[in-house]
């Protein structure tokens, strides 16, 4: 279904002619479908780290369930997620970006301090991002952390 994102990822990690035989790194799983099935059967606080970079931003009101940034997925992110772990989202579209804000300022699962303007240094640059920095547009980068389930 996300089938150049696959290629694409597959293209980086093994050299060009390896497709068939290269190793890949053992701990590697592909998820070829929407991610949110495979968010929503994963085991309970699971993940130390997410990563949504650039997500598709569904700009028409019509479409916003299919956000991943939404108040009905966030209790699903959060659960798969350890206390303290790191949720990072980036987004240039700036329906996206008012949406995450205004999303984020009315829960209480992640600790959602201010975006940074500028791609913080220890994350991975994209190809999405380079294209978008090209036409001029300015990606906001938020780091959220889980905060603690209630006992
Ligand atoms: C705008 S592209 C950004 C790709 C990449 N993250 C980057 O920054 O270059 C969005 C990608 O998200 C994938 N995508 C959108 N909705 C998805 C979902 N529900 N589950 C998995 N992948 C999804 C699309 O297929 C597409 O490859």
């Amino acid at each position: 279904m996300y089938a150049n994102g696959i290629c694409s990822l597959l293209s980086r990690l093994v050299p060009e002619g390896g497709e068939e035989s290269a190793p890949l790194p053992g701990n590697l799983r592909i998820w070829p479908d929407d991610a949110r099935a495979l968010l929503r059967a994963l085991p309970g606080a699971c993940l130390d780290q997410l990563f949504l970079l650039f997500p598709d931003p569904w700009p028409k009101a019509r479409h916003a369930k299919r956000r991943f940034v939404h108040p009905a997925a966030l209790p699903e992110i959060a659960r798969a997620m350890k206390p303290g772990a790191e949720w990072r989202i980036a987004t240039d579209d700036p329906t996206y970006q008012e949406w995450v804000a205004a999303v984020l300022g009315a829960q209480a699962l992640f600790d959602a301090p201010p975006p940074a303007t500028r791609r913080p240094a220890d994350w991975p640059g994209t190809r999405y991002e380079a294209k978008a920095l090209r036409a001029g547009r300015t990606p906001l980068y938020w780091s959220l952390r889980r905060t603690a389930a209630p006992a």
